[in-house]
């Protein structure tokens, strides 16, 4: 995780800086810092332990002056979150500052043989080996930043993305990634760099999205130049246009990111279906699928390998999947993936999950599966990340930046796209009808207006949270595809309140967590009117025998819950296959307002970072 931003040209370098460091904010918030280049040549580096606004604070009254400059949001790995471990590290005679996202695994080495060499080091950090690896290089050379760096780099093993600059040169920085996110954008006489296109988007819509082993020089007065780690050759400098606005990354009258996605949900879910039903439903058209049809005509199974909220989505996958196209399905921790011995074969589909697109769990994963021989699809939101990269086709979910930590409208986008590709794939193999591929689309082109319908719940969801604001532990609880479900709403009430919650599979209940319940422990359970619903039903009066306390997902008229019931959310009928996107708003609503009665900062909490770029 961590954020790093760059930049050199005619402005203040500080205020883009700041300005870059709130926008990356999501990936890490425990310390900040920031280093200017002097006009009487030193580094003026300034750090902060906590967030972007205690950096602004600890820097009042200094000198802030200078066109150039780096920048670093953290989010530790190596060393507690202090001023010293903060981020840029600087080397021992104070020349040369570095910030960087990633981890060094060979760091410990290094450090002992910079150590024998009379080296003496600050900080707990892995960034501070490297920083002092190029000056130790640079000096033993004598040669200058940019081949200090690239030698140095190739003495590492792991991840980075970093950015470095030095005293006395005001008119260089160098940038380099491996593993890790790193965009450079091109404007007027200015280039910024960064961990991703958010903070770039205000000065310009040309970037370049930096390669693997790729290192790059920006100099004041030369245009970017972008080299092979190994070869030292220049490497092509392909540059994309953002289809970005800043407008995406307010919060447009919200009191919060979170509370703003979760309302965009039906004009993103929108964007994720646009153009990809068509026929009055007739069709789903999902070019990912058409321009491969004989892998989904050949493929003997599909594996889905994804992280947090991405890997509820692939179990809702998985079922909607083996519904429609008779594909065997499995889904895994990308994290456990790569451990488990997995047998992959050229037969097997692998698909990616991933809203950022830089998960290194998910990353290796697909890295391990296309070694294998797979055909590797990926479904993410972010373009041009990582994995989008990485793969051999896929689909975006297009619903625009997603600030806010805990997951919500990638959630349903995700979960949107899986449904068209189930169908999609489904009519290639020809293992479902077309009665059903109209039903399931059409109520899935009216899904953003379905949604706008369950958001009316608002208040009254603010109102029900306040009951269980003090509550210590939470039951989830769903079957069929809505057990993926409950496994979110779960999360979604850890992650932003500290709640402990589970999520269950509803039946799974009197085989233990029954033991669990009591009148302070909540259960909500996710009941529509589905093939299922019967047998949820016995698990409501299972949990009210036991003097539990029951909020049901309910789809409208439905009175003999709300008699069961200690309270009852309606949401409107859709196809079963579909009751996921319904059912997840209100449990985000509930997680949110919850979270917010208890005072927490829902966009940031403790401990997270929006992408895990570390595995
Ligand atoms: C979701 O609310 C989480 N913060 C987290 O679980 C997230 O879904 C996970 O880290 C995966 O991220 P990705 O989708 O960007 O790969
Ligand atoms: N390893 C570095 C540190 O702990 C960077 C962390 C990261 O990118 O998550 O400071």
């Amino acid at each position: 995780m961590c954020g790093i931003v760059g930049y050199m040209g005619k402005r203040n370098a500080y205020d883009v800086l700041i300005q870059g460091l709130k926008r990356l904010e999501y990936r890490g918030y425990d310390s900040a810092g920031i280093a200017l280049e002097g006009s009487d040549g030193r580094l003026r580096v300034y750090k902060a332990k906590g967030k972007v606004a205690d950096l602004e604070r600890a820097v009042e009254g200094q000198d802030i002056s200078g066109t150039m400059g780096i920048a670093h949001t953290r989010w530790a790995t190596h060393g507690v979150p202090n001023n010293v471990n903060a981020h840029p590290q600087c080397s021992q005679s104070g020349s040369i500052a570095l910030v960087h996202n990633g981890t060094i695994e060979n760091y410990g080495l290094l450090k002992t043989a910079l150590m024998q060499q009379g080296y003496t080091f600050k900080s707990e950090t892995d960034t501070e080996v490297l920083v002092q690896l190029i000056e130790y290089v640079k000096e033993t050379n004598h040669c200058n930043l940019f081949n200090a760096v690239r030698e140095s780099l190739r003495q590492i093993e792991g991840a980075y993305a970093i950015a470095v600059m030095e005293k006395d040169n005001p008119d260089t920085i160098v940038a380099a990634r491996k593993s890790s996110p790193l965009v450079v954008g091109i404007g007027e006489d200015e280039t910024i760099l960064a961990s991703d296109a958010t903070p770039i988007v205000a000065f310009t819509n040309k970037v370049v999205y930096l390669q693997d082993n790729e290192i790059a020089v920006i100099h004041r007065d030369r245009p970017l130049q972008v080299l092979s780690l190994e070869t030292n050759h220049p490497a092509p400098v392909d540059i994309k246009t953002l289809q970005m606005s800043v407008a995406q990354l307010e919060k447009g009258g919200y009191d919060t990111f979170m509370l703003k996605e979760i309302f965009e949900q039906p004009e993103t879910l929108r964007d994720c279906i646009r153009g990809r039903i068509v026929d009055d439903g007739a069709r789903v058209v999902l070019s990912g699928v058409l321009q491969n049809k004989q892998k989904f005509l050949d493929v003997n199974r599909i594996v889905i390998v994804a992280c947090g909220t991405s890997w509820h989505a692939a179990l809702i996958g998985k079922h909607i999947i083996q519904d429609m196209c008779k594909i065997p399905v499995e889904v895994e921790y990308a994290s456990e993936f790569r451990y488990s011995g997995p047998v992959i074969t050229d037969k097997d589909i692998v698909i990616a999950i991933s809203q950022s697109g830089e998960t290194a769990d998910t990353l290796a994963a697909i890295q391990l599966a296309k070694n294998k021989g797979a055909f590797v699809y990926g479904i993410c939101n972010v373009v041009g990340a990582s994995i989008p990269r990485n793969t051999d086709s896929g689909t975006y979910i297009h619903v625009g930046p997603e600030i806010g930590v805990a997951s919500t409208k990638a959630f349903t986008g995700q979960v949107t796209v899986l449904t068209l590709l189930a169908l999609c794939a489904g009519q290639v193999r020809g293992t479902v009808d077309a009665g059903t591929v109209r039903t399931v689309a059409q109520a899935l082109a009216r899904i953003p207006d379905t949604v706008r319908d369950v958001l009316k719940l608002d208040e009254e969801i603010q109102k029900l949270s306040r009951t269980f604001t003090y509550a210590h532990n939470f039951l989830y609880l769903g079957r069929g595809y809505n057990y993926p479900t409950a496994l979110e709403g779960a999360l979604k009430l850890k992650e932003i309140s500290y709640i402990h919650a589970e999520g269950y599979p509803a039946a799974e209940m009197k085989h233990g967590p029954i033991a669990l319940i009591d009148s302070e422990m909540p259960t909500i359970i996710i009941a529509p009117t589905d093939s299922l619903y019967d047998k949820v039903v016995n698990n409501v009066q299972q949990v009210k025998s036991r003097g539990g306390v029951v909020v049901a997902i309910v789809n409208p008229g439905n009175t003999a819950m709300q008699e069961m019931a200690d309270y009852c959310l309606e949401i409107p009928e859709v196809p079963e296959c579909l009751t996921p996107i319904v059912a997840s708003v209100p449990l985000q609503l509930l997680a949110y307002y919850i979270a917010k009665n208890k005072r927490r900062n829902v966009d940031q909490p403790r401990n997270l970072a929006k992408s895990v770029t570390v595995e």
